[in-house]
């Protein structure tokens, strides 16, 4: 099973190894024993990476997630 964390005021947090293709086609590989932190806040100049601009934004995203 893929486990997935919501970085509080941050990121997704995506375990390797796994996989991600982006807008282009381009399969961009994330290796085992890494961890991939996907934008969750928008503001990265690096999608679909943070690259921690949701520090400088003073993003907040700490809500409690809800079923769907
Ligand atoms: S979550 Fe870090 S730049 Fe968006």
């Amino acid at each position: 099973m893929t486990d997935i964390k919501c970085a509080s005021d941050g990121p997704y947090l995506i375990a390797g190894p796994l996989e991600i293709t982006d807008p282009q086609g381009n399969v961009l590989k994330i290796a085992e024993g890494k961890t991939a932190a996907l934008c969750r806040c928008g503001h990265s100049g690096n999608k679909p990476f943070c690259d921690g601009q949701h520090k400088a934004q003073s993003w907040k995203g700490s809500e409690a997630g809800k079923q769907p």
